[in-house]
Parts: C-alpha cells; sequence; structure tokens
C-alpha cells in the first residue's frame, strides 16, 4: 500500500471546552506495514488545524434554562402482512430523514440539522420481543450535504452522490437484508422497508446511519435515535416505566458562534478526513445543558454515547449514585451501584437514579467535572410503585472452550513518514478486501482484538450479543517484529459492569481484548467495525459472512 494520502488532525487547543489533542503524547503508535512502531519522539507533531468558522464559548451560555427534550414514541403508521411472516399482520413505521432547525439553546439561533421525522433524537421506536414490525425508511433529505464530505475516502468517492442513507439498528438481531448493509444506500426521494423479527430479549438499543463513507457526518447532522426492547421477564421485574423510562442521547459537537454544527477539516483540501472528532459542547437529547425536572422517585435514564469519537466519564452531583441495571445488551445479573459510569461510542448504560427524599433539590449529571444536565426535584404527590429488585437475570457465562474457532484480528493504523493517522485497518485489511471472517451459524467463536494501535477502539460486531473474556497485555515489539503475540502479563477478567451481554467492547491500546460470542441469527453478510466513525468511515469496518448451519 502506499503511503499516498496525508491527513491531519484536528487541533483541540484553540477550543473552549473541548478535548485535549492527546493524540500526539501518545506513547506508541505502530501500524501494519511498518516494521517498527514510532515512539513519540521520532513523531512529528501532526500539524494542527484551526477550525474555519469562529466556535462558541459554551461558558458564556445560560445554564440549565431549557428543558429537556424527551423524544416522542413512534406510532405505527399502519398494519402491512409481510412474506417472511406468513397469517400475520405487522406494524408499519413510517421514518422519514428530513432537514429541520432546531435551538439547541434558548439563546442560541436555530441550528440546522438532519434528523427522524424532523427531529434529533429522532422518535423512541418501542418494541416487544416476539412482536415483529417493520419500518419504512424514506430519504427525504435534501441533494446537497451540509457536512464536508471527504471524497478520496473509500465509497465517497466523486462520481457518489452527495447525500446517501440507509438505516442500522445497532444492537438488533435482523436478517442481513435488513440490517443496513452500508453500501446499500440509497438517494433523496427513496425508501426501503426493513423488517425486524424480534427474537432478542429486552434492551436499549438504537438506530442511526451506515452510509458508506459518510456515516461521520450523517451521525454528527442528527440521523440517530432510540430503539428500546422490551420483554416479559424484565416488565414482571416492575422497573421504572412509563413517563420514568426515557432514554439520554449524548453527543459531543463543534457549535459555531452562529449555533451551525462545525465538522472540522484537516489542512489538506483534497482530503479533508480527520481522524478524530471531539466537541466543544455535550448535547443530551438535542439541548445544551438542559434541566430536567423529576419527581422524589426512581427514574430509569438509559444512557447512549451517540457522539463520534468522544467518550463519557458520568457521575451525579453530591455523590449521588446511579444503580446500573443493563449494559449494551440488556440487564446485569443484579443492579450495581456506580459513581462513575464510562462510556465510550455506541455503548449504552441503563441506570436507576433515586431522587426519593430530595423533594426541592437539585442535582447534576456531570460529564467530567462539568454540568451537562441539572435534575431538579420536584414532589406532584405520585406515589413511586417501582422497584429495583436485588436480580435481575442469569446471564450465563459462555465458556471459550466451547468455541470451534478463536479469532486474532490487528487493530491497526496506516501512517504516514510523520506520524499521522492516514487509514484505519482491520487485521490490516481494506474493506473491498476479500471476505475472511465466515463463522457458522449456531457456532461459538473467540475473538481476539490484538491492539497495536496508540488509542482504544469501540469495536462492534453487527447481529451478535457477546461477552467480554479478558484483556491482556502482549508485547508491540514482538509483534512488529514476527506478528506474535507473547503476553506480559496476566489476563484481566471484566470488570463487573462489564460481564453483561455486550455488543461494541472498548479494545485497549497494547492489550489483546477477548470476546466469545454464539453466532445466531439468519445467515448472510455483515459488518463489524470500530465505533469511531471517523475510522469506521476510513477502513476500520469489514465484512463478516455467517455461513449456513
Ligand atoms: Cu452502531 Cu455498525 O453500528
Ligand atoms: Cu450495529
Ligand atoms: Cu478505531
Amino acid at each position: 500500500m502506499t503511503l499516498s494520502r496525508r491527513r491531519f488532525l484536528l487541533g483541540a487547543g484553540t477550543l473552549v471546552g473541548a478535548c485535549a489533542l492527546t493524540d500526539a503524547l501518545r506513547p506508541v503508535r505502530a501500524a501494519p506495514g511498518m516494521s517498527m512502531p514510532m515512539k513519540s519522539a521520532d513523531r512529528k507533531m501532526p500539524q494542527l488545524t484551526a477550525p474555519k468558522v469562529p466556535l462558541l464559548n459554551p461558558t458564556s451560555l445560560s445554564k440549565f434554562v431549557d428543558a429537556l427534550p424527551v423524544p416522542p414514541i413512534a406510532r405505527a403508521a399502519g398494519q402491512r402482512t409481510h412474506p417472511a411472516y406468513p397469517g400475520r399482520t405487522l406494524p408499519l413505521y413510517r421514518m422519514q430523514m428530513q432537514a429541520f432547525r432546531s435551538r439547541l439553546h434558548r439563546d442560541l439561533p436555530p441550528t440546522p440539522q438532519w434528523g427522524y421525522n424532523g427531529s434529533s433524537p429522532g422518535p423512541t421506536i418501542q418494541t416487544t420481543r416476539g412482536e415483529p414490525l417493520l419500518i419504512e425508511w424514506a430519504n427525504n433529505l435534501p441533494t446537497t450535504h451540509f457536512l464536508p464530505i471527504d471524497h478520496t475516502i473509500h465509497g465517497a468517492e466523486k462520481d457518489k452522490p452527495l447525500v446517501r442513507a440507509v438505516t442500522h439498528v445497532h444492537g438488533a438481531r435482523v436478517p442481513a437484508g435488513s440490517d443496513g448493509w452500508p453500501e446499500d444506500w440509497y438517494v433523496p426521494g427513496k425508501s426501503l422497508q426493513y423488517h425486524y423479527p424480534g427474537v432478542q430479549d429486552a434492551a436499549t438499543l438504537w438506530y442511526h446511519d451506515h452510509a458508506m463513507g459518510i456515516t461521520r457526518l450523517n451521525i454528527y447532522a442528527g440521523l440517530f435515535g432510540a430503539f428500546t426492547v422490551r420483554d416479559a421477564e424484565e416488565l414482571a421485574l416492575n422497573l421504572p416505566s412509563g413517563d420514568y423510562d426515557l432514554p439520554l442521547m449524548l453527543c459531543d459537537r463543534l457549535i459555531a458562534k452562529d449555533g451551525q454544527l462545525y465538522y472540522p477539516v484537516s489542512d489538506d483540501p483534497s482530503a479533508p478526513w480527520v481522524s478524530e472528532c471531539h466537541g466543544n459542547a455535550v448535547l443530551c437529547n438535542g439541548k445544551l445543558y438542559p434541566y430536567f425536572e423529576v419527581e422524589p422517585r426512581r427514574y430509569r435514564l438509559r444512557l447512549v454515547n451517540v457522539a463520534n469519537t468522544s467518550f463519557f466519564d458520568l457521575s451525579l452531583s453530591h455523590d449521588h449514585p446511579f444503580q446500573q441495571i443493563a449494559s449494551d445488551q440488556g440487564l446485569l445479573t443484579a443492579p450495581l451501584e456506580r459513581s462513575h459510569i464510562q462510556l465510550y461510542p455506541a455503548e449504552r448504560a441503563d441506570v436507576v437514579i433515586d431522587f426519593s427524599g430530595l423533594d426541592g433539590q437539585s442535582l447534576q449529571l456531570r460529564q467530567q467535572s462539568e454540568g451537562i444536565l441539572e435534575f431538579r426535584v420536584r414532589d406532584r404527590g405520585g406515589h413511586d410503585t417501582s422497584a429495583l429488585p436485588a436480580a435481575l437475570r442469569p446471564v450465563p457465562r459462555i465458556d471459550p472452550a466451547s468455541a470451534v474457532q478463536h479469532r486474532q484480528l490487528a487493530l491497526g493504523e496506516q501512517d504516514d513518514a510523520g506520524g499521522n493517522a492516514m487509514t484505519m485497518l482491520l487485521d490490516g485489511k481494506m474493506w473491498s478486501d476479500p471476505i475472511s471472517e465466515k463463522p457458522r451459524q449456531h457456532t461459538t467463536e473467540t475473538w481476539s482484538f490484538v491492539n497495536i494501535t496508540g488509542d482504544a477502539h469501540p469495536i462492534h460486531l453487527h447481529l451478535v450479543r457477546f461477552q467480554i473474556i479478558d484483556r491482556r497485555p502482549f508485547d508491540l515489539f514482538a509483534w512488529n517484529a514476527h506478528r506474535i503475540v507473547k503476553y506480559t502479563g496476566p489476563a484481566q477478567p471484566p470488570p463487573p459492569h462489564e460481564t453483561g451481554w455486550k455488543d461494541t467492547v472498548r479494545a485497549d491500546a497494547g492489550m489483546v481484548t477477548r470476546i466469545a460470542m454464539r453466532f445466531d441469527g439468519e445467515p448472510g453478510r455483515y459488518v463489524w467495525h470500530c465505533h469511531f466513525l471517523e475510522h469506521e468511515d476510513n477502513e476500520m469496518m469489514r465484512p463478516y459472512e455467517l455461513l449456513p448451519a
């Protein structure tokens, strides 16, 4: 592979409140095709890219003056039959992707965005196990994009339409034809009908755009929403429900002074891709610093990290605890009291927060040390009949010894001579390389992600739920010299909050992260990828094929 494209990282130094650019400080970067990892001292400082527009100073905004939006629950538009479900009629939902404007904050002018049914997050799609449904995803977007497309990225070449979209329900067990294959995008004026069989346990899933080469831009524009699955076992637990159960979708954005969304570009106009995108403020269900009036009782909040690359470290003021009840793919075995919840992009945590006894008080949800949402506790005379049972459900551990295949997959990147990331790679392969992962239906496999980059990457597999077996440090020099994994320390089992069912796992730098899963679901082509959207769009996504049993 030639090092033809020079990439620059976004410099965050000039951004108020933005995460610092730590990339240049990371100890070691190595990539397939490079014989030795470079140490930071050898690395040229990536050229910093100043934002091209004046950015908002979020500290100048009045805090907690807007109510937290709660996305509406999607309603079926009618009932339809479908050949895959003979003798049944299924509810049909219509979701329209469209441009709209909304105020991110009382004191900002309306911000142009894209969303489903005219909002971002879009309506929450509530489903129940055993009840299949149909969704028509209609692309009613304009024909030009308002964010900068990099035409040198695979799948986003100049001959492709500027505006393309295809929706994927993250974490859903659906047939390949309804999964939102990235190349199955379609243009404004077109729509696609997908079917969702409803064959999975209760969980907080989310839907989002997945169009090849521009997913990062389409999601940044606002194309996402929550998709919840309920089931009888979870309902029987009597957890907080109805108005006391809501998604909280968090993302950071670079917001310009005039309220527009700014997406960063490199200093090379022919290749504007940046390897990470960190915002200057966090949106909670589409608002900056909202407040939420709550009753002195239990609430269930479904926290979803829908950011492009940023990781959230969430806590409550006054050391108030979260009770975490679920991770990506549903309930844990028991509630876990936690002071901090850390979420990488696409990860979820359902938490119960108990506001009882706090009438008249306020609590803040913090991202690191900054309050991003204020809860105001007001007694309205209600009575909390919900429960937080001591046991939630069994999560039987997968025995790695039952696996029929153990795959070792490197997470790498191709750098230029200056050490700037140009392309992110899975197992040294590009998206268009032949399919190499072909698990067989109803078998168990383990996948080991050998992270040879200087960053953690959130790795996501479509279709399946998995368990984290362990993370283990390895010798990067031995890998670079001989492509062998030489462990340098003991395997670390996942902490309790990571022992539930997952669909996205943080693969740490310098570690081998091992997961186990059983490939149930229908045969066909699916994808797995890094959920840093900048990486996913630039080759850190691969197809896999589920072969029939
Ligand atoms: Cu959140 Cu490929 O998906
Ligand atoms: Cu997914
Ligand atoms: Cu990545």
